[in-house]
This record gives structure tokens, sequence and C-alpha cells, in this order.
């Protein structure tokens, strides 16, 4: 049996090997804002988090997250809260930054692409705290098996929501 650590709690899933991690994330765990876009590691849309890193959920085989922890959109506001050293277990939590920064710049328009977005976002300024632009494009771009799309062609204001993020992290570190 597969154990997987989803925004904290810990799931066994019953779904077979191979099943991909966003069937799991989505139909047995019930966790719904990765997104099936291509299925095939080309959009970004089921982007998720593995231990930190991003990964495209659509091709990772369930038991190749066994023992660690994933965590999606849902679980920002509690990764963050972790980091600051606030308690991470109440349900008033302020939402991360990087969601901030997506709502006070309106970057979703249809939004499917938007979830994929943020996780990516946010692996970069965990990693990167003051990116560049080119950092940024980079890191949509060239850093993973495939640009993220958006097919609403929110670019300008995904980079947007990415600087603002990167500013109210830096404000909320007192750096
Ligand atoms: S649905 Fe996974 S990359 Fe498109
Ligand atoms: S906001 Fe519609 S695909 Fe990106």
């Amino acid at each position: 049996m597969t154990t997987i650590i989803v925004n904290g709690r810990k799931h066994n899933v019953s779904s077979p090997s191979g099943t991909p991690l966003l069937y799991v994330l989505r139909n047995e765990i019930g966790v719904m804002t990765p997104k099936f876009g291509c299925g095939l590691a080309q959009c970004g849309a089921c982007s998720v988090l593995l231990d930190g890193s991003e990964i495209r959920s659509c091709i990772t085989p369930v038991e190749a997250a066994d023992g660690k922890e994933v965590t999606t959109v849902e679980g920002l506001p509690a990764r963050w809260a972790d980091q600051q050293g606030r308690a991470s277990d109440t349900a008033d939590m302020p939402l991360h930054p990087v969601q901030e920064a997506w709502i006070e710049e309106q970057v979703p328009q249809c939004g499917i692409c938007q979830f994929g977005m943020m996780i990516k976002i946010t692996e970069l300024l965990e990693l990167t705290p003051n990116p560049t632009d080119a950092q940024i494009k980079a890191a949509l771009t060239t850093s993973g098996p495939s640009p993220h799309l958006c097919r609403c062609a929110s670019y300008a204001a995904i980079l947007d929501g990415a600087r603002r993020a990167a500013r109210i992290m830096a404000e909320s570190s007192g750096r």
C-alpha cells in the first residue's frame, strides 16, 4: 500500500501502483486544485510539490510519492505558516503570499492553468526569493519537462503576480 502525506495529512492509498498521482489526489483524496490539462506532462496544470519540488502529477505514478510530502495550493497557507514559525493548524491562517498576489493582481482568467502556475512560482520563490524577470520566465518555461501553458494567455499578469508575491514574501520576512 502506498502512503502519501498530502498537505500535512497522511493517506493510505488504495489505488493500484501505476495510477497517476493526479487521479489519486482528485478521485481518492478529494484534493481538486491540481487539474487535468494534457495528461502528458506538456502543460503544467497538474503540478504539485513533491518534497518541495514541482512535479507533473499526471505522469507521476502514485508509488513515486510513497512516504513523501505532496503540497497542493490547498496546502500553501499551512506551508507558509510553518515557514514563518506560526501555527499551521488554525482555520484562519492567512493565504500564502503567492495566493495573495494572484488575487491582488487578478491573475486568473479561466483559471485552469493557475494552480500549476502558483505551485511553480512557490517553488521558485522558496529557492530564489528575489528572482529577476528572466528567472521567473525560465521557471515557467525551461525548468521542467515543458513550459507551463496558459490558453488564456495571461502571461503578463502571471509575471506581475510572481513579482508581487516576491515583494510580499520579502516584507513578511523583513528582508
Ligand atoms: S495535465 Fe499534467 S502537464 Fe498537463
Ligand atoms: S487562465 Fe485560462 S488557461 Fe490560464
